[in-house]
């Protein structure tokens, strides 16, 4: 079910007894990796409590239309822009005349006017409302609009009848929804992005540093989230606004954006380090700025500098090592400085660009590079770091792919 992973569904719960699955559903759907968030009707809540629904949800469920309180947090229509999908199980009679009807008098029928998503509905009733004449043109009303409905299947009903109106039961439903996206070349693999500049302390006011923007950090992390991935990004001090869907932990130091790395490593699958990371810091950074002495007439000052860890090469030399993706951003000798790191850091890939080049240097916009790897070589033409990010996701992706199933393969007995 990965195709549901990062995704955020709107789940609507209409007010039938199939709504006592939709605690089931909800679970599951958090297990499948979406982010959900539940809208319910007031019938709705005589069958279940939003408590439920809002504990397993791990989000508020929204309930009213004309609560001032819940459209501060998140209005209707940024609920709506939200979705990446409309899933309303159980869907009544009653709902699904509404929606056909195009009424807007309540929460969930706005909201589904409003939003540009796809809608989904598994229809919920007695076998004899089902199979009504009216009921059954609003569902032709409804598939015409191109929502769409899953179930309901047959068999013994609440009410004692035997027929069609059962809801599908919620790991089918599960199922059916991952059909309504693409399966992508990253869906179920999890990320690890190291981006922008590490700054070392040397007193409370001052510190080194680098001139790394942080972008192709950032644009990598919202390509592989456009690709499937769950990311991580460990970013040190950037001016930029934070990717959506993206976990992000921040740091300051070398030192913290090593700790960082390693304790959140668990599951990761690919490390791509893009951080321009200062490899040494002042031994003591001093807890007092340090202060111009009047008599002190050197024109010279003296920094002792130590080593700082290196965040890649700690990565690679894990015995379960993740795909290690790194970055060699050169002066000069662009490819045989990269080469040269690939071997060195035990990396899988090396993206090497010439940072002399102030159009695609750290600030820029734009970029131009070469992958290098133990059987590829690839030059990315120039392009936005946006562009860009793309194209060097998918070839990962596919490289990654390659050195996946070779692992199995030799883990094979
Ligand atoms: O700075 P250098 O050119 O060696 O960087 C090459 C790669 O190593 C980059 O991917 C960078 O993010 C990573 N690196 C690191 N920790 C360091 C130095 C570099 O992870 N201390």
């Amino acid at each position: 079910m990965q195709q549901l992973n990062n995704k955020r569904v709107l789940l609507g719960v209409t007010g039938g007894i199939a709504a006592y699955k939709s605690a089931e559903l909800t679970r599951l759907l958090i297990k499948a990796g979406a982010e959900v968030r539940v809208v319910m009707t007031k019938a709705a809540c005589e069958f279940m409590t939003p408590l439920t629904l809002q504990a397993l949800s791990h989000n508020p469920v929204h309930l009213d239309l004309l609560d001032p309180k819940a459209e501060a947090a998140m209005g209707h229509i940024e609920l709506a822009r939200w979705a990446d999908v409309v899933l309303v199980a159980p869907a009544t009679a009653d709902f699904m005349a509404r929606l056909a009807g195009g009424h807007a008098d309540d929460l969930l029928t706005t909201l589904c006017l409003a939003t540009s998503a796809p809608i989904a509905l598994a229809p919920a009733m007695n076998q004899g409302m089902w199979l009504d004449s009216k009921t059954q043109q609003n569902r032709d009303a409804l598939i015409e609009r191109s929502i769409k409905l899953f179930g309901p299947s047959e068999g013994s009903q609440a009410c004692g009848d035997v027929g069609p109106g059962r809801m599908l039961e919620p790991l089918l439903l599960i199922e059916a929804l991952a059909c309504c996206f693409e399966n992508r070349q990253l869906d179920g693999v999890h990320i690890m992005i190291t981006a922008g500049p590490t700054q070392e302390a040397i007193d409370p006011v001052r510190y080194i540093s680098n001139h790394s923007s942080g972008k192709m950090g950032y644009a990598l992390a919202e390509a592989a989230v456009e690709a499937g991935a769950t990311v991580t990004l460990i970013s040190g001090p950037v001016a930029l606004p934070e990717p959506e869907r993206v976990r992000i932990i921040k740091t300051v130091s070398t030192c913290d954006m090593h700790r960082a790395v390693h304790d959140n490593l668990d599951t990761v699958d690919i490390f791509i380090g893009c951080a321009a990371v200062c490899d040494y810091r002042p031994e003591v950074p001093l807890n007092e700025k340090i202060k111009k002495n009047p008599d002190n007439h050197f024109e010279t000052m003296t920094l002792c500098l130590v080593r700082n860890p290196d965040i890649i090469a700690s990565v690679s030399a894990m015995e379960k090592a993740p795909f290690v993706v790194g970055f060699a951003a050169e002066t000069q000798n662009v490819l045989s400085y990269a080469a040269n790191k690939l071997s060195r850091k035990k990396l899988n890939l090396v993206v090497a660009n010439d940072v002399s080049d102030t159009d695609i240097g750290f600030a820029s916009d734009s970029n131009e590079v070469t992958v290098l790897g133990e059987y590829i070589e690839e030059a990315l033409p120039r392009a936005s770091k946006k562009v860009l990010s793309g194209r060097l996701i998918s070839l990962i992706a596919d490289n990654y792919t390659i050195w996946k199933t070779k692992q199995e393969h030799d883990d094979k007995p």
